[in-house]
Parts: C-alpha cells; sequence; structure tokens
C-alpha cells in the first residue's frame, strides 16, 4: 500500500449502505427516510420525526398515540441512576456524567444482550424516553437543586423545559427547541455514529454502542461546536466588535467554530430552519441580550462567508439559542444526545440487520521488523 491509497479520516470512503438519511453535497441537502429535513422541522413534532426514523414511515394519528404512550410508559429513571448522578463529579463535562449514566443503564438492563429487532427497539425507546431525565437531573445536581421528576402529562420537549426548569416556556421557545431536536436526529455515517455502527458490528451490545457514540461526540470538532460557538460569542462580547474579532482571528489563522462542514461546503441546509427558529425566539424574548447575540451572529456570519467561503453549520445557531434558553453552556452537547440517540439507534439496527464487522486496514510507517535482543545485552 502506497500513502497516496490512505483516506485520512475515512475522507470520501463510502463504507456502507443506509436507508435512514441521505446526504446530498451537490444541493447541500439532507433528507431522513427521503423527508427533506427543513420540511419535518417546520411540520412535524420531534416524536413524529422520532417515529419515521425508526419505523421509515411518518406515524398516522393513531400510530403517534401509540408511540407517544409507549415513550411514556419508559419515562421515569430509576433511583439507583438518581444515586449515580448525585456521586458524580460536579466538576467533570456534563457528556462525562451522561456517557457514565449510558453505561449504567446498561449494566442495569437485564435484556441488554438482547439485540433481535424488538429488543433494540425497546432500549431506543427506553435511551430516548430517559436521557433527557438524565440530562436534566445532572443539570440541576450540578448547580445544587433537587432533580425534578418526569411527567407524563407533557409532550417530550415541554417535558424536557419541566425537569430542567419546573415551567415550560412560550410556544416559539419550545418551537425552536423541538425544530432544533428534529435538526440533529440524523447525519448519516458522522464520526459518532460510525463509531456507534463499528461498535455494533461486534456484536456488541446497544448501550455499549451508544455510550461509544457520546464519547465520539463531546468533541469539539463534532457536537461539542455548539458550547463552543457559545464560548466564542462570549469572548466576542457584543455586535459592535464582531466585525474586528472576525478579522483579527481569520489573521491569526483561527478555526472558527460553528463554521465549515467535511460533507457541505456550500452551506447547511439546516441552517436556514435553526437560523429562523432562533430570529423567532429572539422576537419572543425581546431582551437586549438576546437582540446582541442575533446581531453578532448574523455579523459573523457574512464576515465568515465575505472573508473564506466558509458557511455555518447547525452548531451556529443552535448555540445561542440554547443560551438564551436558559441552558449552561456544558449541556448543550447533551442535549444534542437527546436527540442523536434516535439516528444513533436506527444505525445500530441497520448494521445488525446486515453486519459486517467494520475492519479497516492501515498503512504502517513504523520502524522496519527487526530481532528482539534480549535484555541482559541492550
Ligand atoms: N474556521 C477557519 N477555517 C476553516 C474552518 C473554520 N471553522 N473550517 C474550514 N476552514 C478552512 C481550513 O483551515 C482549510 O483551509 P486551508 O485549505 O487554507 O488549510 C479549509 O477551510 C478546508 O478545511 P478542512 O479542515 O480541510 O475541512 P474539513 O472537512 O477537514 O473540516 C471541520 C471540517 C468541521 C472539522 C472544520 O470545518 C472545523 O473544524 N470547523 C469548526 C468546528 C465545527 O464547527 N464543527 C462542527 C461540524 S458540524
Amino acid at each position: 500500500m502506497t500513502d497516496s491509497e490512505v483516506k485520512y479520516g475515512l475522507a470520501g470512503v463510502v463504507a456502507d449502505d443506509t436507508a435512514v438519511s441521505k446526504v446530498m453535497p451537490e444541493t447541500n441537502s439532507l433528507t431522513y427516510r427521503g423527508y427533506a429535513v427543513q420540511d419535518l422541522a417546520t411540520k412535524c413534532r420531534f416524536e413524529e420525526v422520532a417515529y419515521l426514523i425508526w419505523n421509515r414511515e411518518l406515524p398516522t394519528k393513531a400510530q403517534l398515540a401509540a408511540f407517544n404512550a409507549l415513550e411514556k410508559s419508559e419515562r421515569g429513571i430509576s433511583p439507583a441512576m438518581l444515586t449515580l448522578i448525585g456521586m458524580l463529579n460536579r466538576h467533570a463535562h456534563p457528556m462525562d456524567a451522561l456517557r457514565t449514566a449510558v453505561s449504567f443503564m446498561g449494566q442495569a438492563d437485564e435484556t441488554a444482550e438482547d439485540s433481535s429487532p424488538k429488543g433494540l427497539y425497546d432500549k431506543s425507546i427506553r435511551m430516548f424516553a430517559q436521557i433527557p431525565e438524565i440530562v436534566a437531573a445532572d443539570f440541576r445536581v450540578r448547580a445544587g437543586k433537587a432533580p425534578i421528576p418526569t411527567t407524563k402529562d407533557l409532550g417530550f420537549s415541554e417535558n424536557f423545559f419541566h425537569m430542567c426548569f419546573g415551567k415550560v416556556p412560550q410556544p416559539e421557545i419550545v418551537k425552536c427547541f423541538d425544530m432544533s431536536m428534529t435538526l440533529y436526529a440524523e447525519h448519516s455515517f458522522n464520526a459518532s455514529t460510525f463509531t456507534a455502527r463499528t461498535i455494533a458490528s461486534s456484536l456488541s451490545d446497544i448501550y455499549s454502542a451508544v455510550t461509544g457514540a457520546i464519547g465520539s461526540l463531546k468533541g469539539p470538532l463534532h457536537g461539542g461546536a455548539n458550547e463552543a460557538v457559545m464560548h466564542m460569542l462570549k469572548e466576542v462580547g457584543g455586535a459592535k466588535n464582531a466585525e474586528s474579532w472576525m478579522m483579527d482571528a481569520l489573521a491569526k489563522k483561527k478555526n472558527i467554530m460553528g463554521f465549515g462542514h467535511r460533507v457541505y461546503k456550500k452551506g447547511d441546509s439546516r441552517v436556514p430552519t435553526m437560523t429562523d427558529a432562533f430570529r423567532k425566539m429572539v422576537d419572543v424574548i425581546g431582551t437586549p441580550e438576546a437582540r446582541e447575540y442575533w446581531e453578532m451572529s448574523r455579523i459573523l456570519d457574512k464576515i465568515m462567508v465575505r472573508e473564506k467561503n466558509i458557511y455555518p453549520n447547525l452548531d451556529f445557531p443552535t448555540g445561542p439559542a440554547y443560551y438564551l434558553m436558559g441552558f449552561e453552556i456544558p449541556i448543550f452537547t447533551p442535549i444534542f444526545v437527546i436527540s442523536r440517540i434516535t439516528g444513533w439507534t436506527a444505525h445500530v439496527m441497520e448494521q445488525r440487520a446486515a453486519n459486517k464487522l467494520v475492519r479497516p486496514l492501515s498503512n504502517y510507517v513504523g520502524v522496519a521488523q527487526r530481532d528482539v535482543v534480549p535484555i541482559e545485552k541492550r
């Protein structure tokens, strides 16, 4: 093998078939099971999209009611999980806490090794129903507050706000959050999904696959970018500084968080929909702080496109949107998990249905073969 044959970062490599989503770089678009994501985000609730991702079709009213009832029946984390959350290091990143909690869920679930289609589906719904409560409980415990138990009276997104803050905000804010859930749900063979599929390919269990995927998503080049965007906006400090900050950062060849994409080179189709929801939310909040973050984002976006022809990705509008919803910055990536659990688990199901162990080759660049000299002669 020669160096030229190595596909660094697996860039351009088609590793398997998938029917879950399609990324079309030529049109910068994305579909889940054939539906454009922006269409789904504006016309459906996230529960419908989750159903679609797992069941291949959008639900009828009766199917959605049954699905919601199933999800609600799985809500409610165990007392042992609450104890675990209370024991975790409060200075650790919430993604580390979530990774530990999902791994804990796996060892507690006696059906963990059941990877039949039904077994995988049941556990996917269980994680979908319980991960939001884990994230919310950890969020409150870190702030020295008591966790708020889940309720079966509220929809998926409303329930998450309730568990975090004890109340549900205005509909435009819930809609913005719900749309972000749909837009984050699935994205073909990104690093975390490929990690989940790689783990599933060894016939390991679905909790192990999701635990590994959480570790992958945590990195700032992947899911962690929404947090990094917010740190960046705080550093910029205001709309009046935005242009000079960006020009200076570009002159110093800094990596600007929330911009660029391995696949989309001319813009990400999820961004206009999310940006529109963010703008509507800013109008409803109406505070000077909200308007400042909106203005700052607009300027940074404009300068980056003008200077580098690099477009924002989904993390760019979601970072400040989550912040203005009242979430602490380190919880942004766990919020991404609340959504992406749908895509990851659909891929685990797909991998297991037509499994081939993932095992690429490597190009060895170390020393040539040599003899071992016994220790007394070294
Ligand atoms: N800020 C500044 N320059 C960037 C950039 C960014 N966010 N993203 C890409 N570029 C530049 C690179 O420096 C490179 O320039 P060069 O050709 O002069 O060296 C060029 O654009 C190509 O970038 P490259 O890093 O090869 O693209 P990639 O496909 O490997 O990287 C990302 C994709 C996502 C890793 C990269 O765009 C990035 O780090 N973005 C910021 C993190 C982020 O928002 N991640 C979330 C992704 S959804």
